[in-house]
């Protein structure tokens, strides 16, 4: 059995990432690491504080548990990325180097790294944008993403490490929330809905981003790391599509459930990022290559968020 290592752990997709790796390879093969405690969403097996960027302490963690398989996850995102450029320069690219030498040096098995749609730029073709659209970002998270894109196909070339990768759209999740990106109003809509509060929108009410219910991108990670090696013929990074819709598409979709709801539009910073990146993107390689096809619509998401989402704030709220 594989011995997996999840760097960024605590995050919104490690989370829920290490849950469900740890169900299906058994807990104690799965070491989840960040730089904050662990989470409940973890669910139960090994933990270890790791900063990506101290290349010892990552070697130490590599060796201690003969880890054969990185998720490597930890990064800034785009939002955050725009107000601290030098952190997120230095921990997308150094932790994601510091991975891929790792990988080379001690031969190990697969590595997974998440890009994004934030490859993408203005002049990229807006609706189902290609996978070999030109990618002239104009965001700092997008930069950091082309270079990763670009060492991901250097180091799978030159040097034969097995590294594999997904162009996420906004991720959707109820169990644990986004930290600093553009889409993470679509997660926050449904806690507001729920709680009865209005919903102030940091994206005007037209903006269609591409998005992605968190069980696809769980999925989708594991499906292409068990795909085999001569399957995968793109090893700079897959599109991946599931939906795609705008903040007054979502808060329709939430209002036909809590008629109640309200929702107000105050666009700041963010609109502009989301303004630069694709409506919708095609994944026709990505369905080709290892059978890509996602399983949640709007409506199917928005029916599991609400049916799920109250337990878990009430689990927390009685929580001490
Ligand atoms: N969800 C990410 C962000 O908004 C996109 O990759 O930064």
């Amino acid at each position: 059995m594989n011995k997996i290592l999840i760097t960024g752990a605590c995050g919104q997709l490690g989370s829920e990432l290490t849950a469900a790796l740890r169900k299906v390879q058994g807990s104690e093969n799965v070491i989840a690491s960040d730089i904050t405690e662990p989470n409940p969403n973890l669910g139960e097996g090994p933990f270890e504080y790791l900063d990506v960027l101290d290349r010892t302490r990552f070697e130490e963690v590599i060796e201690n548990y003969n880890i054969s398989v990185i998720f490597h996850l930890a990064a800034l995102l785009s939002a955050n990325a725009e107000k601290k450029s030098d952190l997120a320069w230095r921990l997308n690219m150094d932790g994601l180097l510091n991975t891929l030498n790792i990988a080379r040096e001690k031969q190990l098995k697969k590595i997974f790294w998440p890009s994004s749609i934030a490859v993408f730029g203005p002049d990229a073709q807006k609706i189902k944008t290609p996978q070999g659209s030109p990618c002239n970002p104009t965001t700092v998270y997008g930069i950091t993403k082309v270079a990763g894109e670009q060492w991901c196909a250097y180091y799978h070339k030159k040097f034969g490490v097995d590294v594999r990768s997904l162009r996420y759209p906004g991720l959707i999740g109820y169990k644990a929330m986004p930290g600093g990106g553009t889409t993470d109003y679509a997660v926050d809509i449904y806690h507001k809905a729920l709680a009865v509060e209005r919903f102030s929108c940091f994206l005007e009410k037209d903006s269609a981003l591409p998005m992605m219910y968190m069980d696809d991108a769980v999925k989708a990670a594991i499906d292409l790391m068990q795909s085999p090696s001569e399957k995968i013929t793109i090893r700079t990074s897959y599109n991946i599509s599931a939906v795609s819709f705008t903040p007054e598409q979502i808060a329709a979709s939430i209002k036909k459930r809590i008629p109640d709801f309200e929702i107000e539009y105050e666009p700041d910073y963010r609109q502009e990022i989301a303004e630069s990146w694709p409506d919708s993107i095609d994944d026709t390689p990505a369905r080709n290559d290892w059978n890509w096809a996602p399983q949640y619509d709007l409506e199917r998401m928005t029916d599991d968020i609400l049916e799920n989402l109250p337990a878990l704030i009430q689990k927390d709220a009685l929580s001490p």
